[in-house]
């Protein structure tokens, strides 16, 4: 059976499936540039790092938008897993959270910029200017925030990486 662009009720289409995939690559890069400079020193070097790790949790953002805008033209295929309801339920409670948490993350990354009198740059393309002179207590709660996330995504992709699985093993036969 071939794929279309878009969803259909009973398969995710290729627009769906290449967001997917493009925003994990993204989220990969976004933490793998973040253990490159959390043990360092304040300095060039580490901001050269928070830099680039800023502008791709910006593209991320965006793909995660794109995302949730595309969810929400499409049917879910969830829908017609052969898998009970309450598993249903649970998977896009799951997936619903997925969304928060990131779209959260990357909020909370852009203000923590913000609060600490820096300017925030999308590689070279724009430039939101500091809405502080100075770094503000907040950027410290913020900061405190962004990397209580950046802890509690590993469980939640490790329970949506074994249902998936779950998924295509048991659940991927039509329901009516
Ligand atoms: C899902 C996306 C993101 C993940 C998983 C993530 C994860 C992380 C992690 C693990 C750290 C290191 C924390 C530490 O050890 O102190 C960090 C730091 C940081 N992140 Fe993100 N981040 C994301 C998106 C963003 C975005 C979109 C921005 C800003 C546009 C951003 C700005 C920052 C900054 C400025 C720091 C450095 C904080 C400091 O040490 O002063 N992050 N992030
Ligand atoms: C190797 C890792 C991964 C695999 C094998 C995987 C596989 C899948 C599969 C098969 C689905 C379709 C629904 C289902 O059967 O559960 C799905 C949906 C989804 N995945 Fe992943 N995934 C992985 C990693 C990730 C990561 C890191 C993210 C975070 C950006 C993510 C976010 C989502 C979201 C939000 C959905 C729901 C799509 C929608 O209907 O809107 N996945 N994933």
């Amino acid at each position: 059976m071939g794929i279309d662009l878009k969803n259909s009720k009973i398969q995710y289409g290729l627009i769906a499936r290449m967001l997917h995939w493009t925003s994990v690559a993204t989220l990969l890069t976004v933490i793998v540039v973040a253990s490159q400079f959390s043990d360092l020193a304040t300095g060039p070097e580490k901001l050269e790092f928070i830099s680039l790790h800023s502008s791709i949790g910006i593209l991320l953002l965006m793909l995660m938008i794109a995302r949730l805008t595309w969810r929400n033209l499409n049917p879910n295929p969830i829908y017609s897993y052969s898998i009970k309801p309450w598993q249903k339920l649970l998977a896009i409670s799951l997936h619903r959270s997925i969304y928060v948490i990131i779209i959260a993350q990357c909020i909370a990354g852009i203000l923590m910029l913000l609060t600490s009198g820096q300017t925030v740059h999308f590689f070279d393309v724009f430039e939101l200017p500091a809405l502080l002179d100075k770094a503000s207590s907040i950027h410290v709660t913020i900061l405190g925030f962004h990397y209580l996330i950046s802890v509690m995504i590993y469980p939640l992709f490790a329970v949506h990486i074994s249902a998936a699985i779950y998924h295509q093993i048991f659940g991927l036969v039509e329901d009516h």
